[in-house]
């Protein structure tokens, strides 16, 4: 079973499974195949985190791939006139942290793939080659980003049509630039991509629009294999991928709700939600605590220490409405998928190039659209970024170091055997998407596709406004604004993947909030 964002991604890796490759493979697979039909979410330039089981060892492996901060980068280099410049974090080269996809991809299944590197391409080569049918999602997105897509050439020329309009849902969509890259890459896909002929030219075009990603730094660029974090849940054993992800947040957020027997409260009941509106804030409280720790000391067995989490639940029970505060951007950008297969091997990721378009731009002569992942550094203390959460000393930025994620894949196991997949995209939506679907589904008993269908809420601590679905109903709302809740409808948030698995029954849900699928055979 594949559960990705686009139909042709999930297709590419049950194309995979079908010719025997396992869950590592179709990942990888399923993952180049999104960066080629969700273009502005995700692809070579951008960066993720994946969490793998493996059956065989009966263990977990996380591979932080997340892009790095160049050799050059300086914790006041987006700072004009003594005051900080966001856009500059988010919009053109100097946005650019160096990208860390294929150095993932490459490690992933070098250690625990059996396919070599061109096959689990091919999909996603042939997909950008011959051309792709634009889905909904894609075309609004492109629709939306029309007149900033028109100053950008490489970008316009492939994403809008002649004349300049947006192509709409149903066309074909071609970036055989990015086909011939990925053949380029050959079978020794991170060699070519960090060292060589595209690294250079990659440089190259960044330096000439005035970032500062050099050769040294894609030379110098390492994926990281780390320790998965895990604390139990309800009897179930709960997975997710070390800082600087933001796993960690979840699992803080299942602990303040573990002794709540939230069966008992009813789906989206009012009191469920405003408990959950509660935990949700403390949690992203001390998510302000996270980072890169190879760079900085992130106090995890503390943050997840019972006496923290008791200390941080009763703050949550005992905590008024707070004074609103204008409310997040919203953006649909980063890809989750995750792969389950005959072996009971269990892949999740969540792969960016940050905003929608990332950094806007493409390099011309590779078709490789490079990320904004420096955006999620703390651009300057107290400055907030694109998805308004505000930046703590923890993420400043420092070269070498990578920016905090609200990415967080997880995998929850039953007697030693996983028994759900789960992961988003949605910036910081993620964090409370990746937790809500986890509730359905373990303490609600849903199936995986009424689990993510469910409406879902979004708080942050700052800015401090609930985000509502609008499908929540209307009662429901005007409940929690009885009890004292600013709240804001919007008409989604972010997206959610999960697969279910159970002896005999592996069962996925794609959000339809962004075209997800689910396949299988
Ligand atoms: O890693 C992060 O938290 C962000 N770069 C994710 C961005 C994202 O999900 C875009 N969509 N809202």
């Amino acid at each position: 079973m594949v559960v990705a964002e686009t139909p042709e991604a999930a297709a590419a890796g049950v194309a995979i499974l079908k010719q025997g490759g396992n869950a590592i493979d179709a990942a990888a697979a399923a993952s180049l195949a999104t960066g080629v039909t969700h273009p502005a979410s995700c692809g070579l330039g951008g960066g993720g985190f994946m969490l793998i089981y493996l059956a065989s060892t009966g263990k977990f492996y996380a591979l932080d791939y997340r892009e790095t901060a160049p050799l050059k980068a300086t914790s006041t280099m987006y700072i004009r006139d003594g005051k900080p410049d966001e856009e500059l974090a988010r919009d053109g080269a100097l946005a650019i942290a160096v990208p860390g996809e294929i150095a993932g991809l490459d490690a992933a299944l070098t250690r625990f793939g059996t396919m070599k590197f061109q096959q689990v391409a091919a999909p996603a080569v042939t997909l950008a080659r011959d051309g792709f049918s634009l889905g909904p999602h894609l075309a609004g997105e492109i629709s939306r980003m029309a007149p900033r897509l028109a100053q950008a050439p490489g970008l316009a020329s492939v994403f809008l049509k002649a004349d300049g309009t947006a192509p709409k849902a149903g066309d074909l969509i071609f970036q055989k630039k990015l086909a011939d890259t990925i053949v380029s890459l050959g079978n020794k896909p991170a060699d070519k991509f960090y060292h060589g002929a595209l690294a250079t030219d990659l440089a190259s075009f960044i330096a000439a629009h005035g970032g500062i990603v050099s050769t040294a730094d894609l030379a110098a660029y390492q994926p990281v294999w780390g320790e998965p974090l895990h604390r139990a849940y309800q009897g179930d054993e709960v997975y997710v991928m070390p800082p600087p992800s933001s796993g960690g947040v979840v699992l803080e957020m299942l602990g303040m709700l573990e002794p709540g027997h939230l069966g008992g409260l009813g789906v989206n009941s009012p009191p469920y939600l405003a408990r959950l509106i509660e935990v949700m804030r403390q949690g992203f409280i001390d998510r302000e605590q996270y980072s890169d720790p190879a760079f900085v000391k992130v106090p995890i067995a503390t943050l997840l220490s019972p006496e923290h989490i008791n200390q941080a639940r009763d703050r949550a029970l005992h905590h008024g409405a707070p004074e609103p505060t204008p409310t997040a951007a919203h953006d649909h950008g980063t890809a989750n998928l995750a792969v389950v297969d005959s072996a009971g091997n269990v892949v999740v990721l969540t792969t960016t190039i940050n905003t929608v378009f990332g950094s806007k731009l493409m390099d011309p002569k590779s078709g490789i659209i490079l990320n904004d992942e420096m955006d999620d550094f703390a651009v300057a203390p107290n400055v907030p970024n694109a998805y308004k959460l505000e930046g703590e000393v923890a993420n400043e930025i420092a070269p070498g170091k990578r920016p905090l994620s609200s990415m967080a894949p997880t995998i929850v196991v039953k007697n030693g055997k996983p028994i759900l997949a789960v992961g988003g995209s949605g910036g910081p939506t993620i964090i409370t998407g990746v937790l809500q679907v986890l509730l359905d589904v373990i303490d609600f008993h849903l199936g995986p596709r009424a689990a993510v269908e469910e409406p879902r809420i979004h708080e942050q601590a700052e800015p401090s406004t609930v985000i509502i679905e609008e499908k929540m109903p209307q009662e429901t709302r005007a409940a929690l604004e009885q009890m004292g809740y600013k709240i804001r409808v919007v008409p989604m948030l972010g997206a959610v993947g999960a697969i279910t698995i159970a002896p005999g029954s592996i069962r996925g849900a794609g959000d339809p909030r962004k075209g997800g699928m689910a396949a299988g055979y």
